[in-house]
């Protein structure tokens, strides 16, 4: 059974009772009520009787007691009225009046006792209400009785009509009770309980987007609020641990690379300098085709040579020194080393040292930091066409220090971007490029902790930005 349903029954159980008990104390205060209005209108026939009979009767004038009778019944034909002589004997009644044992009775006690009684017969679910009082001379002498019956079907219809309208208000109220029970639990707990479950069903099924509507400042706003913050924290926690899994197949990656790469590496060496020499020996050789054929072997060996050499430094790369030192630095040497190509090739190529060098500090290895923006540099110098411009930038954003290199070079387009950081991805194999400067770069992020951007439009340039955490000490 639904919260709401149980909510909704005990509701209308509790008010049934609660209402059901008003109903019938009101029901039995209005049928006393309708009983001593009763008593009270007889009695007051009865004294006017008492004093009309009583005089007729002293005087002796039977015809004046038939008169009084007779004007009563055209009054109220449903009231009976009875008139004794001092023995018990009836004298008079009212038209269609009877004689009655119970109206006897109450005449014999009221003579006898000479006081007027009241009583509703029977007692229990009376139908009628009878009324006996002596009548007495002034002098005390006991002239007779009378005696008056009343039926009480009229009580018995005003009776029936106030139990009809209580019992349609309990029922209205108990029909409302239940309405606005199941109403307010559907709007309250049922639908924002419904949207909870939705969402942590769809967590289950590893869908980590799911956030329900907080709606009210309720228990159950507090709830869902809750929930929105402990599935932040999860996917939060989830995004982390895939980071760190991508990022431990990278460096497995890497590593792996970097050993067959060594290996291999020395392998070719050997023959490859063989190689180099008798191409180079071939160069002097009369045949000038020979000698054109020579000169391309040379310059593959070169090549080859180039990737060799690349391939053992990466394979042999030291583990990081950290300690606390400062960017600006290393990049400065860097940009002193490559200042002159660019100069030679038109490039104008800028250090900006944004705001204090010394709140430049970071936790890393100065030779690794130098290996990064030189990697950095040298691309952004072969993207970049003579008249072009190179920015490279270190400042602080928040409590993080960055490098951004920014050229006005060729930018990369989407399929490259893709691949960038692919240890062998170039796009510059003619060149001489090896696809290793941009995996180097980021092997060695990954080591400080930091983390890289890129930020590129086709014919308009490309940015890398490296953002580290500030030093942690000093
Ligand atoms: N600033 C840049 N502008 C445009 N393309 C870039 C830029 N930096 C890198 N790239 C692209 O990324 C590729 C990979 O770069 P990466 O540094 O890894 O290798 P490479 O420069 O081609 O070779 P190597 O660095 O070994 O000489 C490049 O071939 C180039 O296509
Ligand atoms: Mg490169």
């Amino acid at each position: 059974m639904s919260i709401r349903l149980r909510f909704t029954l005990a509701l209308t159980a509790v008010g049934g009772v609660l209402f059901g008990t008003y109903a019938l104390w009101a029901y039995r205060s209005e049928r006393d009520d309708l009983r001593t209005a009763a008593t009270r209108e007889i009695r007051i026939i009865g004294r006017a009787l008492e004093a009309s009979l009583g005089h007729a009767l002293r005087d002796q004038q039977g015809a004046d007691i038939e008169a009084t009778l007779a004007m009563l019944d055209r009054l109220d034909p449903n009231v009976d009225i009875h008139t004794y002589d001092p023995r018990g004997v009836a004298i008079a009644r009212s038209q269609g009046a009877t004689s009655d044992a119970i109206v006897d009775g109450f005449v014999a006690r009221a003579g006898s006792t000479r006081r007027e009684l009241v009583a509703f017969d029977p007692v229990d679910d009376p139908d009628r209400l009878v009324f006996a009082a002596p009548l007495l001379a002034d002098d005390g002498v006991l002239l007779g009785t009378v005696a008056i019956s009343r039926p009480v079907t009229d009580l018995d219809d005003d009776l029936a009509r106030t139990r009809d309208r209580l019992i349609g208000m309990v029922v209205a109220f108990l029909l409302a009770t239940m309405c606005a029970g199941l109403v307010l639990g559907t709007v309250h707990v049922s639908r924002p309980i419904a949207r909870l479950v939705a969402g942590v069903r769809q967590i289950r099924q590893g869908d980590f987007r799911a956030r329900v509507e907080p709606g009210r400042r309720d228990e159950i706003g507090e709830l869902v609020g809750e929930f929105n913050a402990m599935i932040q924290v999860l996917a939060s926690e989830t995004e982390a641990r895939e980071r760190l899994e991508h990022g431990l197949q990278r460096i497995d990656k890497l590593v792996t690379i970097g050993q067959l790469s060594a290996g291999l590496a020395h392998e070719i060496g050997s023959p490859l300098q063989v190689l180099a020499g008798r191409a180079s020996g071939l160069r002097t050789h009369a045949d000038p085709e020979v000698r054109r054929q020579a000169d391309q072997l040379v310059g593959q060996c070169d090549r080859i040579t180039r990737i060799v050499e690349q391939l053992l430094s990466f394979g042999r790369r030291k583990a990081a020194v950290v300690a606390a030192c400062d960017l600006v630095e290393p990049v400065r040497a860097v940009i002193d080393l490559l200042g002159g190509e660019a100069r030679r090739r038109g490039i104008t190529l800028a250090l900006v040292v944004d705001g204090d060098a010394r709140r430049l500090r970071i936790d890393g290895d100065r030779d690794q930091l130098q290996q990064v923006a030189l990697n950095l540099v040298k691309n952004a110098l072969a993207a970049t066409p003579p008249k072009g411009r190179i920015t490279v930038r270190l400042d602080r954003d928040g409590d993080r220090v960055r490098l951004s290199v920014a050229d006005s070079g060729t930018g990369i387009d989407p399929e490259t971007r893709a691949r960038l950081f692919e240890p062998f991805f170039t796009t510059r194999a003619t060149d001489g490029g090896t696809g290793l400067g941009l995996a180097v770069v980021r092997a060695i992020v990954d080591e400080h902790h930091a983390r890289i951007e890129v930020a590129s439009q086709v014919g308009a340039g490309a940015e890398f930005v490296v953002s580290f955490p500030e030093v942690s000490h000093g």
